[in-house]
């Protein structure tokens, strides 16, 4: 069992703070996600958990135990990266003896034997035993490094954006087999990427880091459905949030400023997070599948537009609308709607499912 709590976490390289006093704290069994873009920090937040990197402030801590001054080894941690670490000219089962023969486990043979040929197994490798990993494509290769990691019980699994380097396809199937394989070990991973989907489909829970900050740690659902700032909400979601200056104005929103081009009736708890408003400038957030799209007007929230631009994605289509020639938002369609680019068409906006940030900082208007 392993519970991992990072508190008041920092780590800077000369003026550059990789990670800036972060908190987190990873429940025993759970996959947390740490989400982020390139220089985020997510890797150096790996490191110090792993004890290869040492914090300037805070502490890090296993299951109670503070761990700050126990090296890598002692720590008993296993690191999965973002490129392949295999020994190139040892065969695969080499590879995956190599952890079970350090100095430090001296486990029989049979043991070892009987280990590896498990996690082959779950991984599905056990035809590649004799070759060597030279020759081995993206995806076993990724596979084996796993398996690395996983033929010795360490306390926890950190794994550095492990799927990063593999085509689409095989990532979609090494996502579904990485979250079976948690499942199966009942163990805690750390999770790292800048891949959204991977974070949306794989994580517990996700923490969101930007520029060494941890911006808002929760579920996917509260991340998605509740984002802290336009940042989180920008980041999570494909195709993306559509965020809309817009100005308060008793109970509604007037999205165009000059042509007043959209009128946005808020419901009553939306009044009263505008109540309480800083400023009368804000932006509204509203994700593409809650524009509902229609031939009629229909309602309130229902604004006239052109299509201008459609991506068929298969199932559905994405349109891009516009209301003015300022005004152009996303929103998704059901293949059957069948409007063409240049048709007049109404957006119904699901105000309900909206979002209001505050213009200046960002952040989500609360109560
Ligand atoms: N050893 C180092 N020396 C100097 N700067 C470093 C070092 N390691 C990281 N940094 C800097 O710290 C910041 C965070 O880096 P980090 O590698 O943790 O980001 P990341 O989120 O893993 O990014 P990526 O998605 O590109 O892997 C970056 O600005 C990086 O340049
Ligand atoms: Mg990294």
């Amino acid at each position: 069992m392993a519970e991992i709590k990072l508190v008041s976490l920092k780590k800077s390289f000369g003026d550059v703070t990789a990670v800036n006093e972060i908190d987190i704290d990873v429940k025993d069994k759970e996959f947390f996600v740490l989400l982020g873009p390139t220089g985020a920090g997510k890797t150096t937040t790996l490191r110090l958990i792993a004890g290869l990197e040492k914090p300037d402030q805070g502490d890090i801590y296993f299951d109670h135990e503070k761990v700050n001054d126990l090296g890598p080894a002692i720590r008993d941690v296993a690191f999965v990266f973002q490129y392949y670490t295999l020994y190139p000219h040892y065969t695969v089962r080499q590879n995956l003896e190599f952890p079970l023969k350090s100095n430090l486990r001296k486990t029989p043979q049979d043991v070892i034997n009987k280990k590896i040929e498990e996690v082959a197994k779950i991984l599905h490798v056990e035809h590649l035993f004799d070759r060597q990993t030279v020759n081995l494509s993206g995806g076993e290769m990724q596979r084996i490094a796993i398996g690395r990691a996983i033929v010795r019980t360490p306390k926890v699994f950190l794994m550095d954006e492990p799927l990063s380097n593999l085509d689409a396809k095989l990532r979609e199937e090494m996502r579904a087999e990485l979250a079976r394989l948690h499942l199966d070990l009942g163990e805690t991973f750390f999770y790292v990427t800048h891949d959204q989907i991977e974070a949306m489909t794989m994580g517990d829970r996700i923490g969101v880091l930007n520029e060494g900050n941890l911006l808002q740690t929760g579920t996917p659902d509260e991340i998605y459905n509740k984002p802290i700032n336009t940042f989180v909400a920008r980041f999570v979601g494909s195709p993306m949030i559509n965020l809309l200056d817009a100005e308060i104005e008793g109970q509604k929103l007037i999205i165009g400023k000059r042509d007043r081009a959209m009128e946005c009736t808020l419901n009553d708890y939306q009044c009263k997070l505008v109540g309480n408003a800083k400023s009368k400038s804000v932006i509204l957030g509203i994700r593409p599948e809650d524009i509902i799209v229609s031939k009629e007007k229909q309602g309130n929230n229902s604004f006239e537009c052109t299509i201008y631009f459609k991506q068929s994605m298969g199932v559905e289509d994405i349109l891009n609308l516009k209301v003015t020639d300022e005004l152009i938002f996303k929103a998704v369609a059901p293949t059957k709607f069948m409007a063409n680019v240049g048709d007049r068409i109404f957006a119904n906006f699901k105000m309900d499912r909206s979002h209001i940030f505050d213009y200046e900082s960002g952040k989500r208007l609360e109560l």
